[in-house]
């Protein structure tokens, strides 16, 4: 049995929902909140304050969470009904439209109340919650800064000395649509918070294999010596999705946001790329870990945008006939001649004394064969075969591989080469690939916890570990935007079949490399 977890408390706060209307706090941040209520992670004087246009009262509010806990929330059937009236008292709503300054002097009376209600100090801790259209996010934030509501005030000069609360901001992705725009936002937020108290989400991050990737390489003394160009072959971090675009297409995916290079591979993958790849921190610090990822991101190799057709492929999904769903450039919204990548992959070199030399994929694609997210490390080949020379079986055996299941089912698994039993003579021995596997759930247990619960608990007690600093998410722009930007690699973009592993260019970019992608079959997927 694992041993029981000790959760360090979260600090009281009021949260503010800007965009409480809307899909994410109805889907995932009530739910998530609910759930941490139930576990008895939630501190007591927690309350929410949800912030939208829509008129309506603290009730009406409080039945449309309702609904969606019931729906979204892990487990409401044991018990939840009884559950559910103790939490909503913790809910509150303000409409208004927080794009607009003269919201918020009624504004901040109502955090002033809710506060009261919920015995908060005068001057409570504020935890700003940003899950808007990323367009409102600095005008929003401008006028979170002029309202007087950040009294903590920056390190140097504090606004109200006397004040000892804390006020802290949820960001969410997409952070920026470019490096202009990143930059552009990340200069908004300073001018009102201080760095440490920026937290730039990622939902990713909060994935417990994400997390345990760390643990694998620092917590045992086997995989890092082995860690390097020495041993290392590539490594390949796949996010395979077999949902299409769908509904999101003309508001958000064709619209400037979207596309996978921007919505997946600049945010997700680089970040699970780089705790695969990052030096060892001196210790589990989030400034330290942030640093050290920065450092990573320095050291990636840049890209001139006419070499990108060879070091990146998109796609976009064709019709599927067989359910009949159109393909991407039919779904409502979408321009064709914009050339938004449904599917992206690149190549990706670090110039370090650890990487150089070794290749790291990254792809990530709607309407794929599987849903999945996984990186895969491939190993180089022993030096020489000791077998080839005495059975023919034994003369091409695949590398040692180790597979880290992200989702949908975590687990880790190390592929090696044995012998087979029974063949007891040299003329008959024979090689055949085997696996060491940990499957997580069975091994500890629990259930699987949506990510953004835990993420704001850690805002809640100061905790940036799973929040990504400015530059990590600018590198990332850097890194990405040579792509982006390239008209050659668009319109070399390839239709690929919905339920395949995407469009043959992105295997000719392994192949440029002498690689070929590791792609499960369904009985495959843990
Ligand atoms: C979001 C993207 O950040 O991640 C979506 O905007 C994508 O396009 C989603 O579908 C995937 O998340 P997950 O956790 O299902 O892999």
């Amino acid at each position: 049995m694992p041993t029981p977890l000790v959760f360090p408390s979260a600090e009281p706060c009021v949260l503010v929902i800007f965009g409480a209307s809307g899909d994410l706090t109805h889907r995932k941040l009530v739910p998530a909140l609910f759930e941490l209520a139930c576990q008895g992670r939630l501190p007591e004087k927690l309350c929410v304050l949800g912030v939208s246009r829509t008129e309506m009262s603290d009730d009406q509010f409080r039945d449309k969470m309702h609904e969606s806990v019931r729906k979204f929330a892990a487990n409401y059937g044991e018990g939840g009904d009884a559950k559910w009236g103790p939490f909503a008292k913790r809910l509150h709503y303000h409409a208004g439209d927080a794009a607009k300054a003269d919201t918020f002097p009624s504004l901040c009376e109502h955090v002033g109340e809710a506060a009261r209600e919920h015995s908060l100090p005068q001057h409570p801790n504020v935890l700003f919650y940003l899950s808007v259209a990323p367009s409102l996010y600095e005008p929003i934030i401008a006028n979170i800064g002029a309202s007087g509501l950040v009294v903590e005030g920056k390190r140097w000069c504090s606004l109200d000395p006397s004040a000892h609360s804390w006020q802290r901001i949820i960001v969410e992705k997409p952070f920026g649509t470019d490096l202009a725009s990143a930059e552009s936002l990340n200069r908004a937020l300073g001018r009102v918070f201080e760095e440490e108290d920026t937290y730039r989400i990622d939902h990713y991050l909060g994935k417990e294999l994400v997390q345990n990737i760390l643990a694998m390489r620092f917590a045992n003394t086997i995989f890092e010596p082995i860690w390097n160009r020495t041993y290392v072959d590539h490594v390949q971090v796949t996010a395979a999705e077999t949902l299409g675009v769908g509904s999101r297409a003309g508001t958000f995916y064709d619209a400037g946001g979207g596309g996978a290079m921007r919505d997946m591979i600049q945010s997700h993958l680089l970040q699970v790329l780089a705790l695969v790849a990052i030096e060892p921190p001196s210790h589990y610090d989030a400034g330290v870990i942030q640093r050290e990822k920065i450092k990573l991101f320095s050291s990636a190799r840049r890209i001139p945008p006419d070499q990108t057709p060879l070091w990146g492929a998109f796609g976009r999904y064709g019709a599927d006939g067989a359910k009949g769903e159109p393909a991407y450039v039919d779904e409502k919204g979408v321009d064709p001649a914009r050339h938004t990548d449904t599917f992206a992959a690149m190549r990706l070199e670090f110039d370090n004394w650890r990487w150089a030399g070794v290749p790291f994929y990254l792809r990530s694609g709607k309407k794929l064969a599987s849903k999945l997210t996984e990186i895969a490390v491939l190993f180089k080949k022993p030096p020489t075969n000791l077998f080839g020379s005495i059975s023919p079986q034994s003369a091409d055996r695949p590398p040692n591989r180790l597979i880290i299941n992200i989702a949908p089912r975590e687990g880790i698994s190390l592929r090696f080469e044995a012998k087979v039993p029974g063949s007891v003579s040299r003329s008959v021995f024979s090689l055949d690939s085997a696996k060491l596997d940990l499957d997580y759930l069975e091994r500890f247990g629990g259930e699987a916890i949506e990510a953004y619960g835990p993420l704001m608990l850690d805002a809640m007690r100061g905790d940036r570990t799973l929040f990504k600093h400015r530059d990590e998410v600018e590198s990332g722009w850097r890194i990405c935007q040579p792509f982006i930007d390239s008209g050659l690699l668009h319109e070399q973009m390839e239709t690929y079949q919905p339920g395949s592993w995407g469009p043959e260019n992105a295997n000719a970019l392994l192949a440029r490399g002498g690689h070929k992608w590791h792609n499960p079959r369904p009985d495959e997927v843990r």
